[in-house]
């Protein structure tokens, strides 16, 4: 039954416990502050939570340098407290995903330790070594202009370690058998706990053979049919969404053929042209994007994006398109990031226009897949460039016009709340939003309502259809006798476009979804439509009774 394959239809909200509401009031958002918000959550009609990492860590990568798998750091709470916050979840209908760390550990997780202080530990291979600094240290950083290298000495051990990011992050030996136990155990633990899945972190990192001076590293994609077998034995409505930044051509590779892999990716190839697209007014690189991430077992899925927690990484683009990308949203180089990337919010690389956000949400919440958003998107809310590297999109959850922003009530939040100008929390705050029909939170919740009543898109085929403007892209999706078509206008200004639906006498009606519009063939079966400067239509083909035609269950 397609209930079952609930990542194909839902929509995922990304948090950070530690900045999305305090209810201790030291500064530090944690778990009972997150459980008090679910309500919230509930409303805005969120079907999924992907929560950042959470466990006991130092803090220098934003919680991806864990010292412990099996706790939650207790700053943000207890495991009490989560198991509160997953049951919380179930009450409401809401699936919990969390982050899984698992290509590194933090240098003061206690494995690191035993491994670099004793050759004979049972740890050392738990973490990769080398007795001599590999040709190649200086290749294959993720954090160009922040890291050096990929291998540092380590003195108590004697010899070289691998660290594919941070020198504080040693890449764990994910080919040890051991390992991967372990990885299973972390996995079906926190499945025991209430979640329902993983993103999983930098898997194309995690699947690498680790082998010093190997210059094409073997892939391990059985480990990730290990992966999903295990949670489905366990858990068989559980899931993986992994992090990785691939070429089309690589997609089977981690779905698997049979599907018998992961079973979401996010869909970064999109991403990329997406933002060339709002920045040009050019979507061909996207239709084509997306044609080349079309092909995927029918049990996969794509997580469509705009903006993460790291940076807008455009390295996929050539080089006049990130140029373009970078001019239009990012000129100057306190706004860049990594010689790659952009380190802004949505809404603020949009001007605060909330014509354009709703056209880049409608763009990004109607692309073959399942939406992902980010807390704080909701409202549009800003970046602080002052804070460093990719902390300046990481600020805390803007609640109301209260001193910094009704998220703490301590004045030392752990990262400044945005205050002032045209993003702070005296102007964007969600009671303020909440209050407003009209607001960019009210939107959104309509917004999310249409997507979870469109399931073609999640399940469908989509044809994109010829506008004979490379402004306008308008994407129609079939699934079991119904369809949606949706358009959207990138052009600052109105356009008329004459299009042919397909879809034989069901084409001929367009009922639109979100207000009274219609339109009907003329006689050669072709629809006139004027669109608005950024204008976004949403329309379900062939009239409304397609509750009647609907056979799902
Ligand atoms: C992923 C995360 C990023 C983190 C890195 C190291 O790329 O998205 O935030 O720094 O992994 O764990």
């Amino acid at each position: 039954m397609i209930s079952d394959l609930w990542y194909k239809n839902t929509v995922v909200y990304c948090l950070s416990v530690e900045t999305f509401m305090d209810a201790n009031g030291d500064g530090v958002g944690d778990f009972e502050g997150l459980s008090r918000r679910l309500d919230y959550l509930a409303g805005l009609g969120v079907g999924a939570i992907w929560l950042m990492p959470f466990q006991p860590s130092p803090g220098k990568d934003d919680g991806y340098d864990i010292t412990d798998y099996y706790n939650v750091d207790p700053r943000y709470g207890t495991l009490g407290d989560f198991v509160d916050f997953t049951h919380g979840c179930k009450q409401r209908g809401i699936r919990v995903l969390i982050d899984l760390v698992v290509n590194h550990t933090s240098n003061q997780h206690p494995w690191f330790q035993s491994a670099r202080s004793d050759p004979n530990s049972p740890y050392r291979d738990w973490y990769v070594w080398s007795n001599t600094k590999p040709a190649d240290a200086d290749q294959g950083m993720v954090f160009p202009g922040v890291q050096d290298s990929t291998w540092t000495r380590d003195e108590k051990a004697g010899g070289y370690y691998f660290h594919r990011f941070y020198e504080f992050q040693p890449d764990l030996n994910t080919a040890n058998p051991m390992v991967q136990e372990e990885i299973l155990k972390i996995m079906g633990f926190w499945i025991q706990l209430g979640v329902s899945g993983f993103r999983m972190d930098a898997v194309p990192f995690v699947i690498a053979e680790k082998i010093p001076g190997v210059k094409e590293a073997k892939e391990h994609f059985d480990m990730l049919r290990t992966f999903r077998e295990f949670l489905q034995w366990r858990k068989g409505d559980s899931m993986i969404l992994g992090e990785a930044n691939i070429l089309p051509e690589e997609n089977l590779n981690y779905f698997g053929d049979d599907g018998d892999r992961i079973q979401m990716m996010f869909n970064f190839q999109v991403n990329q042209t997406l933002f060339y697209a709002l920045a040009s007014g050019d979507t061909r690189p996207m239709i084509e994007a997306l044609e080349r991430t079309k092909p995927k077992p029918g049990t996969a899925q794509w997580g469509q994006f705009l903006r993460n927690h790291d940076e807008l990484d455009l390295g996929r683009l050539d080089k006049n398109q990130r140029q373009a990308v970078f001019a239009a949203f990012g000129p100057d180089k306190n706004m860049q990031l990594y010689d790659r990337g952009i380190r802004r919010r949505l809404a603020p690389m949009l001007g605060g226009d909330q014509r354009r956000l709703e056209l880049a949400y409608s763009l990004m919440f109607s692309l073959p897949g399942t939406p992902v958003i980010r807390y704080g998107d909701e409202i549009g809310m800003g970046d602080d460039l002052k804070l460093p590297d990719r902390n300046s999109c990481r600020t805390p959850m803007q609640w109301s016009d209260e001193p910094q922003g009704g998220f703490t009530k301590s004045d030392k939040p752990v990262l400044p709340v945005i205050s002032e100008g045209p993003f702070g929390y005296e102007h964007i705050n969600v009671a303020e939003q909440r209050r407003s029909p009209e607001s960019l939170l009210n939107w959104m919740e309509r917004l999310i309502r249409m997507r979870k009543e469109a399931p073609e898109i999640g399940w469908g085929d989509f044809t994109a259809l010829d506008t004979k403007d490379p402004g306008v892209l308008a994407l129609r999706y079939d699934w079991r006798n119904n369809a949606v078509l949706i358009i959207h206008n990138l052009h600052p200004e109105p356009v008329e476009i004459d299009l042919d639906v397909g879809c034989g006498e069901q084409g001929r009606l367009l009922i639109d979804i979100a207000d009274s519009q219609s339109s009907e063939a003329d006689e050669n079966s072709r629809h006139r439509l004027l669109l608005e400067a950024h204008a976004y239509r949403w329309f379900r083909v062939g009239g409304l009774d397609y509750i009647l035609r609907r056979t799902e269950i």
